[in-house]
């Protein structure tokens, strides 16, 4: 039984106010002391020519309590209501445990498609930082969504083409060695094309050159073509190492050089359309009424760049997939960007364009050092993760923590501790990282709800053969008890507001006070000690049983993985 639509049926009948008006109206008072749900009676104002409070007193003498609401009390101009908390904490655990990997879940997105696009990398070009608070928002998001029922598809949108090649190909025909660069592929291609930008200083001429190389690929040129496929076969193998190390999947890895062969009718439709105009000697749509920049189709030289290769992407992805929505995890800097070529398709008559949707993020700094791309003093995805791991281990040997296998849960903890902080604020937030915060085991963190997971499946296995189903928590009723069951009845709110905003924080929100009352719970609550009476000691099991259930779901949400000991 679901105890706001019993309310609300309740006021409903009492003051026949339409349905719409006291659903919108009644709200979560802003301390748990204040009851469970309240009701404003300011809508009743104006018909019953009374003050609020007054209104508040009348009501609160005419609703009796029953089974499932223990009282109603009058506060100024709101009523509040508090449950009879046995049957919630007793109706929300039964729901819980009969599926509890169901549980937070629905089916709205049925038949429905969304597309995730994340992560992202440019081939020869740093995989930064950047792509990783991406990767992480992606990734959440695609699991959210799936979570709601629809069928995600996790797009990774390579920087595979583009001028870069031409230098590339220039730098590797200098001074490329296949030996070396397969050794370390990501950072040997860096290396030479950082070397191309330092000699192209002195030397313009090898722009030129370079111009000329990526002109050739883009004819098709045998030899550039092979080269292409060589440096993005290297660097796709790397990825794919690090999606692993990450836990992180993609359904399709089509880049932009995919669409290489698709942008001419993009050009053909938005000519057709009138849309093209000459600016400069390039072809772009004009986008002064909308107060942006033009958006540019063709380079002076002909060449399509950047925005054609996203126009045609939506394009194909539209008849591909008819989606409903289609994602873009991508950072605030190209914001105009996105403005700009979506602007263009829906002044092609693209309805469409309008399910395509930027999903923005603020900057990474590390340590308080802005990070600059510019001749690779950047700080490198891998050697974050890498450390996060290391420190870990020596934290986890530090403190004597009973784990199982120490390089796996290096791993779940030190990956788990990153997702964590870049999802700890909204996305839009710039973020500071430092390892203080990332790693602190006690604060907010990944590792702090970790750690009440492991804290709670340890309880588990300790109680191993005392069967706690259909449990009686006639007398686990404690505020802590309540309040922990509360955080439980609230995932599927947690994930629907994540889905509705894109924001991912506010399953680290939800995830992290769940943990905090689970902490407080078993603080406050003895479990499995000997003065404990058998039905509480089950109930309490049993609370404990579905909470590591539920922590284990959020987190997975957020990309982060579950150590059974800690
Ligand atoms: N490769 C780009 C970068 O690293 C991100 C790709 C964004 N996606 C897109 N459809 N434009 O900056």
């Amino acid at each position: 039984m679901d105890f706001k639509e019993h309310i609300i049926e309740k006021i409903i009948k009492l003051t026949e106010l339409e349905r719409t008006i006291v659903e919108n109206a009644v709200e979560v008072p802003p301390d748990e002391k204040m009851g469970d749900l309240a009701f404003p009676c300011f809508p009743l104002a104006k018909i019953m020519h009374k003050a609020p409070p007054v209104i508040a007193q009348e009501l609160s003498k005419k609703l009796s309590d029953d089974d499932m609401i223990d009282k109603v009390q009058p506060a100024g101009g709101y009523l509040n209501f508090f449950f009879n908390r046995e049957r919630f904490i007793s109706e929300t655990v039964g729901e819980i445990e009969k599926a509890p990997e169901k549980w937070g879940m629905s089916n709205e997105g049925e038949g429905k498609t969304v597309l995730c696009e994340y992560s992202s990398p440019n081939i020869a070009k740093p995989f930064h930082i950047g792509h990783l608070f991406s990767t992480a928002v992606g990734n959440s998001l695609a699991r959210i969504y799936k979570q709601l029922g629809y069928n995600v598809q996790s797009l990774n949108h390579l920087g595979d083409w583009g001028t870069q090649f031409g230098k590339l190909i220039s730098a590797y025909k200098r001074w490329g060695d296949r030996e070396v660069i397969e050794k370390d592929p990501i950072n040997e291609l860096l290396k030479i094309y950082v070397k191309f930008h330092d000699e192209a200083e002195e030397h313009p001429e090898l722009e030129d050159e370079a111009r000329g190389y990526f002109k050739k690929l883009e004819d098709g040129d045998e030899e550039m073509t092979e080269l292409w496929s060589y440096f993005r076969e290297i660097s796709l193998v790397e990825y794919k190492r690090v999606y692993e190390l990450l836990g992180v999947e993609f359904d399709s890895y089509n880049g932009e050089a995919f669409y290489s062969d698709k942008m001419d009718e993009v050009v053909d439709i938005l000519r057709d359309k009138g849309l093209l105009v000459e600016s400069e000697g390039a072809q772009v749509v004009d986008l002064s009424e909308e107060g942006m920049p033009p958006c540019i189709i063709l380079k002076s030289n002909g060449a399509t760049i950047y925005a054609t290769r996203d126009i045609a992407a939506a394009l194909y992805r539209h008849r591909t997939y008819n989606f409903d929505k289609n994602i873009y995890v991508v950072g605030n800097p190209q914001k105009l960007h996105f403005r700009q070529f979506l602007t263009a398709m829906k002044k092609a008559g693209w309805k469409w364009a309008d399910d395509c949707i930027h999903v923005g993020f603020g900057l990474v700094r590390f340590g308080g050092k802005n990070l600059s791309t510019r001749h690779g003093d950047v700080v490198l995805l891998e050697d974050v993760l890498r450390e996060s791991i290391d420190k870990t281990r020596e934290i986890i040997r530090k403190n004597n923590s009973n784990v199982d296998d120490i390089e796996d849960a290096s791993r779940k903890i030190g990956i788990g501790a990153i997702f964590y902080t870049f999802l700890h604020s909204t996305r839009e937030k710039d973020i500071d990282l430092n390892w203080e915060t990332i790693l602190d085991f006690e604060g907010e963190s990944g590792p702090y709800c970790q750690y009440g997971y492991a804290r709670g499946r340890s309880i588990l296995r300790r109680a191993e053969g005392i069967n706690f189903k259909n449990a009686d928590f006639s007398k686990t009723v404690s505020d802590e008890e309540y309040s922990l069951v509360k955080h439980l009845n609230g995932f599927y709110d947690a994930v629907k507001i994540a889905a509705d905003k894109n924001e991912p924080f506010y399953i680290n929100r939800y995830v992290t006070n769940l943990t905090k009352a689970f902490n407080k719970f078993y603080n406050t609550n003895p479990i499995l000690k000997d003065d404990v009476d058998e039905e509480t000691k089950k109930a309490r099991l049993a609370l404990v049983s579905v909470t590591t259930e539920v922590i284990k779901s959020a987190l997975y949400l957020l990309g982060i993985e579950t150590v059974e000991s800690m």
